[in-house]
């Protein structure tokens, strides 16, 4: 396949690049960004410097080589990173629509967009209104976001797939997407102590695209992209940072602390779905990720 990537200079794009290459495909790689330069592309994939917020200079990238997919992750990532959240508003609901709008005004049927837990309502929600009627979470789960952008992309994704009905979008919810030496380090209690590899995050990119017509039920879906298991432990106890001290205070041990117990110290009187835990498994993971597993085939690696 020859595949469209945004963000092909970016953490999970370059991977995405890398994997997507040794997976045999090509592409056509776009960023506002040069590309690193360990990332070197092949005869038969293209970089093309280019801002997804500019329609045409994006129509005319995509217009270069036929593509069979669209991968989007072109965007900014966090919205508090930027001095002014209406930027990354700005930024990241137009360049999701013109992506959208552009790969399927122009017949192409897989589209993968990256989205975020956040589209939930988790990180970037204030503490005082962070709260689950119920956990696991699920794609079903109430949205209640307060970032600048996560669900308007989704909600684009539906309107996309009302006005061409053959075309098929997944928009990924990632979680704090990273290399797993640093996965420990990051994990925190406003996020459900989760996270994504970054492996696993392309290879689910890739499966949106090569997903045929039988794995979806309607035009857009999204899905949960994290790990099976609690991420919250052992490196934790060096990192000294206050979110971990009510847990070690508490008397827990972060290495055997349930995921039950955890919500009954952060999240009190959340409703829990029993049967989640019922395998035995204590830590499994506060995401229910089994429709991605179920409808793409993908699994996070342990
Ligand atoms: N990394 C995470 O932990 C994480 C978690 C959840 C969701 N996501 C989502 O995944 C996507 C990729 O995230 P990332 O961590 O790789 O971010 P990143 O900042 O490393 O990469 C984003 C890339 O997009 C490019 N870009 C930004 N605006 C652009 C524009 N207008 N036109 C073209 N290119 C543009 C940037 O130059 C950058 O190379 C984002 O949508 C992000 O919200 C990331």
């Amino acid at each position: 396949m020859h595949i469209f990537l945004t963000g092909a200079a970016g953490i999970i794009g370059s991977y995405t690049a890398k994997y997507l290459l040794l997976k045999g495909h090509s592409i056509t790689a776009v960023d506002i960004h040069p590309l690193p330069e360990d990332l070197k592309l092949p005869a038969g994939s293209i970089f093309v410097q280019a801002d997804c917020t500019d329609f045409q200079a994006l129509e005319k990238a995509l217009l270069q080589v036929p593509c069979d997919g669209v991968i989007h992750l072109g965007a900014i990532p966090n919205p508090r990173t930027g001095s002014d959240d209406r930027i990354t508003h700005n930024v990241n609901v137009t360049a999701s629509y013109n992506v959208l709008r552009t790969a399927a005004d122009q017949g192409i049927k897989r589209i993968v967009q990256a989205s975020s837990i956040n589209a939930t309502g988790v990180l970037y929600t204030h503490e005082s209104r962070r709260k689950f009627e119920e956990l696991p979470l699920t794609e079903k789960s109430p949205l209640t976001p307060e970032d600048p952008y996560s669900i308007i992309c989704e909600i684009q994704a539906d309107s996309i797939c009302r006005l061409y009905d053959d075309v098929r979008i997944s928009s990924l919810r990632f979680h704090h997407t990273c290399d797993a030496k640093y996965a420990v380090e990051r994990s925190r209690h406003e996020d459900l102590w989760s996270w994504t590899s970054l492996e696993a995050a392309a290879r689910a990119c890739l499966l949106g695209v090569e997903a045929n017509e039988s794995s979806f039920s309607r035009g857009h879906e999204a899905f949960y992209i994290l790990h099976d298991n609690l991420i919250f432990g052992k490196a934790s106890k060096e990192i000294g940072e206050g979110f971990y001290d009510a847990e070690l205070s508490s008397g827990m041990d972060p290495d055997t602390v349930t995921a039950k117990e955890l919500v009954q110290l952060y999240y009190p009187g959340t409703k829990l779905k029993e049967d989640w835990w019922s395998e035995g498994n204590e830590r499994r993971s506060l995401f229910d990720n089994s429709k991605a597993k179920r409808m793409l085939g993908w699994y996070h690696e342990k």
